[in-house]
């Protein structure tokens, strides 16, 4: 690491007056000019501009530099890493807080920059706080930036904010972002972007069915295909902050950072806070391009899911609360039979929970129903060469339940406080290490003892005025959960961890460095879960989002959908099945056999490729694409969810592949509706396929069926040389 010192060593007359430091990676680039005075400042985050030599990094500053505004401070000012009202900067700051009632604007000195080219890490102090940031850019162009502020005075300082920005490009014109509720999460909502410091708060104690999940600036009309946008998502599993700030003297600025409540963080001597990771990605290959770089960022962990993901059974929309061991291994035998990897059994299993009314806290298995305990059935879902999965709830307690009897001061509120409830349940504080080792052993000795592989771990109730001893405590619960998780998983390696939260009210990158997928929604109406899939999509890849077929009649909607078509949605994920399959004719079981040995067929390939959101220029279509990394092959889906404008199918235009090989498109048998409605099908779809050269399929395309709402065509793609 190249370490440049500006208090204690004088520039040589050869030396650039600011130094300019550089992170390169996969056509993306930050570039950081040491500080003048307070802290270094970011040029430049966007498309790659290449090595900046010594003898340029001058010119460079001088070109981006800000001159003298009209009405303004009468010094030239810096937009720095950690923006405050003392720079000169009058947006939403970087930092806040008080030292004894007086506001925490820093005087940062001997601030250093230190960066291998990969990393960059600056350090400086106040009389009252040591800073250090990194920005760490990986391989995919992702940048993750973290903060970490250490009190160095006998005065308590009290923090109210400490939130990474970065400047955008000057041409933003749109903002993106995603609303939600219940069974309807992660919609979009767009609109231009307009002056003034703009703040989106989550305060639901939990990531939200709400969450912005991303927040996008991007140029004017920005789309999946094209545009250059800028996006940033906070890895945290609680109360949030996502900003953008676009004042009339400076660059617009991105950011986001946990959302602290009054008295949350107060830094004695030697105490230090980090913040979560805010995450930033840049493409110029519009939404589609920023998901790519989320998306490989993920799969390069060293943590990310290797093993084929299995095709799952649960066991909820089967049964409820009604478990029984007869029914139950019915189901587990008409499972394995039809292809199914992994049986989990969902809520309901232990001590008197017959409802959602009682029992959360006692993670025993229930005598009632279980008087043999679990183990037959588990025997029996092993013999049928199944994994095991079991649901828990490990942060709640239900007042009606043994643990909340035995530790009412294990709640994370004040011991006098009205705390509604919701689910009829209360939130455990996971930063009371007796409340942890509890949960920890309880779920422990259930996982161990029947060598459980996967959990389904969730979280049904938004936390409100949370406290940890007689203070704020959001935050040091959510630490607490993730702490929880990880020892878990140290103590079985083998395990997996699914994240639910009333469906998916815990969609973000803080709780997957913990766990294998997420559980997107409580909705399985395949054409409500259409839309709430594309916009998980957005941060996570097809393999870390579950996806069920549910029943013909959804439970939650009442909406009456073709097994085709739910299982062509359900296709393109971490696929299973949430339904009574012992209820299910032969025929259908059969194409249910069919679908699951497609999924295992393609899922190499699902988990692997790129993916696409094709805009094929009809409204009423919603197309994915997902082609190999070699692009030998793709596979997409078309489902229509509205009729359209036209009398004719529109054609299919692909993207992605190499326009100089020939392909082979063809729908894929067993799966959708080739057919359509036509009463003349395209005549290339009565033959059964194509042959063209790529440059053709991705700019005239192939007509596709005529499709009615509600039904799908899959279509494979394939390379012939
Ligand atoms: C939540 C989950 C569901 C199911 C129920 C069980 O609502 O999102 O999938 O597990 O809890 O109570």
């Amino acid at each position: 690491m190249t370490v440049v010192d500006r208090g204690a060593r004088p520039l040589g007359p050869a030396e650039p007056v600011r130094p300019v430091h550089v992170l390169r990676a996969a056509g993306v680039s930050l570039v950081v000019a040491a500080a003048v005075d307070g802290l270094p400042e970011v040029l430049h985050w966007g498309r790659d501009v290449g090595q900046i030599a010594d003898t340029d990094a001058d010119d460079v500053v001088l070109a981006l530099g800000r001159p003298v505004s009209p009405s303004a401070f009468d010094a030239p000012w810096p937009l720095t890493v950690l923006p405050t009202e003392r720079d000169g900067w009058e947006g939403r700051p970087g930092i806040a807080g008080h030292v004894d009632g007086a506001p925490l604007v820093p005087r940062w000195r001997d601030a250093r920059v230190a960066s291998d080219g990969m990393e960059l890490v600056v350090t400086a102090h106040s009389d009252v706080l040591a800073l250090r940031s990194v920005f760490a850019l990986d391989g995919a162009g992702v940048l993750r930036v973290r903060h970490a502020v250490t009190g160095r005075s006998d005065v308590p300082v009290h923090l109210q904010a400490l939130e990474a920005t970065l400047p955008v490009g000057e041409r933003v014109a749109e903002v993106l972002d995603l609303g939600g509720r219940w069974t309807r999460e992660r919609t979009p909502q767009r609109r231009a972007l307009t002056a003034g410091s703009h703040a989106r708060e989550s305060r639901r104690g939990r990531t939200g069915h709400d969450a912005p999940t991303l927040l996008a600036l991007g140029t004017s009309g920005f789309d999946d295909e094209a545009g250059e946008v800028w996006a940033v998502h906070l890895a945290w599993s609680a109360d949030a902050v996502h900003r953008i700030d676009l004042l009339a003297e400076a660059r617009p600025l991105l950011g986001a950072g946990e959302l602290l409540r009054a008295g949350e963080v107060v830094l004695g001597r030697g105490e230090t806070f980090t913040t979560p990771d805010a995450v930033f990605v840049w493409s110029d290959e519009g939404l589609d391009g920023v998901s790519a770089r989320f998306h490989d960022s993920l799969r390069a962990r060293p943590g990310h899911p290797r093993r084929p993901r299995p095709v799952v059974l649960n066991t909820w929309e089967a049964v409820y609360y009604r478990q029984e061991l007869a029914p139950l291994v019915a189901l587990a035998e008409t499972a394995a039979d039809i292809g199914v990897e992994r049986f989990v059994l969902d809520d309901g299993w232990f001590l008197g929970r017959r409802s959602d009314r009682t029992s959360l806290g006692d993670w025993r298995v229930d005598p009632a129903v279980w008087p043999d305990g679990l183990r037959p059935l588990v025997d029996r879902v092993r013999e049928l060469g199944m994994e095991f999965g079991l649901w828990f709830e490990p942060e709640m307690v239900s007042p009606v339940s043994e643990l909340a009897v035995a530790h009412p001061e294990w709640l994370l509120q004040r011991p006098d406080d009205d705390v509604r409830t919701w689910r009829n349940q209360y939130v455990l504080d996971m930063a009371n290490p007796d409340a942890r080792a509890f949960v920890l052993e309880a779920m422990s000795a259930v996982i161990g003892e029947h060598h459980v592989e996967f959990v389904k771990w969730d979280q049904n109730r938004d936390v409100v005025h949370a406290v940890h001893d007689g203070r704020a405590g959001l935050d040091a619960h959510t630490r607490g959960v993730y702490a929880l998780m990880d020892e878990l998983r140290a103590r079985h390696p083998w395990l997996e961890i699914e994240a639910c939260a009333s469906g998916g009210a815990r969609v973000d990158l803080g709780v997957l460095e913990r766990t294998d997928r997420v559980w997107p929604s409580d909705t399985n109406d395949a054409l409500e879960r259409l839309p709430v899939q594309r916009w998980t999509e957005v941060l996570l890849p097809l393999e870390l989002i579950g996806s069920h077929v549910g029943p013909e009649v959804s439970h939650t909607t009442g909406r009456h959908l073709d097994l085709d078509f739910r299982m062509a949605v359900s296709l393109f994920g971490s696929a299973g099945i949430e339904t009574d399959v012992t209820t299910l004719t032969p025929v259908e079981l059969d194409r249910i056999r069919a679908w699951t040995a497609l999924y295992r067929r393609e899922r190499g390939l699902l988990h692997t490729g790129r993916l696409r959101h094709l805009d094929l220029g009809d409204p009423g279509l919603a197309t994915t694409s997902v082609v190999a990394t070699d692009r030998s092959r793709a596979l997409v889906r078309v489902a229509r969810t509205a009729t359209g404008p036209q009398s004719l199918a529109v054609p299919l235009r692909l993207r992605g592949l190499d326009r100089t090989r020939r392909y082979r498109l063809a729908p894929v048998a067993g799966i959708g509706v080739p057919h359509g409605l036509d009463m003349v099908p395209p005549q290339w779809i009565e033959r059964g396929f194509l042959e063209l050269p790529g440059a053709v399929l991705e700019d005239v395309g192939a007509r596709l069926p005529m499709l009615a709402p509600g039904t799908a065509v899959v279509l494979e793609c394939r390379a012939l040389d």
